[in-house]
């Protein structure tokens, strides 16, 4: 066997220098849609661009979903995936809402599976990070008036990612902008629903705070999300969640942070979240796939900075702790959550 035959187990990178910014892989996933609607074989081609239609539904409509989930490296070597099939259910809504076929749940699956196996040079060693995946789903071909696209394709890509934020966060309560109406895209996966926020994101940050706090937009009376991530209130033996009433993105970590912290014994409401409980609240933290579990330092509201509770007594750490733990194989996962590659 030639040296050059020799499959290295990881990439060369600087694994310790990860954050959350794209690192090109060798391969991405793409399957297309018949005319029938149906999704067929797809196929692992090199990593690269794609050939796009000037007039088809996403660049002219933004007909499109998009998923994240990421693969962990165990301590001995195994590759898991955390709960894949729920990011599949997902799209298959988001699908819906925007009047789109989907892959259905095996496929999604398997194609992530292939991209995940196809990439695993990428995936980082044990404690430096995780292999992002990112699905698309999107209206490919062509349309000149407002409706859907005659054709569609989904694809999958990765990237080697470490935290999505550097740090604790200062959020600031957004009062110009909304993200999400109801009976609009805000509870599904929608690609626009990301672009929407760049604006009131840029000017915070230009203020020193890391992300927006949205409220409802009937009343602004009502806590909704974070621009990238769910939203969790810890007061005693409390944690309270705005519910996903269609104006919140149903996450899969905030699903499963939900039930850690009922196994950890604490009470767990999903209900709407008044403005005025970021006064009384003794740890906040946001979740999300990107994010995982981060805490709060401050949330400024009105000009008033409200300080949370933070560091490694705190209950949004175990929460991490278990939630990690549990995607990186070092906890037992009684919930059948994993998927090993
Ligand atoms: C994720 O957490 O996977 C998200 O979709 C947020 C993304 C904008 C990074």
């Amino acid at each position: 066997m030639k040296s050059s035959d020799v499959v290295e187990e990881y990439a060369n990178l600087k694994w310790d220098e990860l954050g959350f910014c794209l690192i090109p892989v060798d391969y991405m996933y793409v399957m297309k849609c018949s005319k029938e609607k149906n999704f067929s074989h797809g196929i692992l081609t090199r990593f690269g661009r794609l050939e796009m239609n000037p007039s088809s539904g996403i660049l002219n409509y933004g007909q499109g979903v998009f998923e994240g989930l990421k693969a962990y490296r165990t301590e001995d070597g195994r590759i898991l995936l955390f709960r894949p099939e729920q990011n599949a259910l997902r799209m298959q809504m988001g699908a819906d809402r925007l009047r789109m076929p989907s892959p259905t749940i095996e496929q999604f699956v398997d194609a992530v599976k292939h991209t995940v196996v196809a990439n695993k040079q990428w995936v980082p060693p044990p404690g430096k990070g995780s292999l992002y995946i990112r699905p698309l789903l999107m209206g490919s071909g062509p349309v000149l008036g407002a409706t859907p696209a005659p054709d569609y394709t989904f694809l999958a890509f990765a990237s080697p990612v470490g935290n999505y934020h550097k740090g604790y966060l200062n959020l600031v309560v957004e009062e110009k902008f909304y993200r999400a109406f109801p009976g609009g895209t805000g509870g599904v996966k929608a690609i626009v629903n990301y672009s929407t926020v760049f604006k009131p994101v840029a000017e915070a940050k230009a203020k020193g705070f890391s992300d927006v706090l949205f409220l409802d937009v009937k009343t602004a009376k009502y806590i909704e999300e974070v621009s990238t991530s769910n939203i969790f209130f810890l007061k005693g033996n409390v944690i309270s969640t705005p519910a996903t009433d269609g104006t919140i993105l149903p996450g899969i970590t905030r699903k499963s942070v939900i039930e850690i912290a009922q196994i950890l014994g604490y009470q767990v409401e999903e209900r709407a979240v008044a403005v005025e409980e970021l006064f009384d609240s003794e740890e906040v933290f946001c979740t999300g796939t990107a994010m995982v579990v981060n805490p709060v330092n401050s949330i400024t509201y009105q000009g008033k900075r409200i300080e949370y509770k933070t560091g490694p007594e705190t209950v949004a750490q175990k929460l991490y702790e278990m939630l990690v733990g549990i995607q990186t194989g070092r906890i037992e996962d009684k919930m059948g959550w994993t998927v090993e590659l």
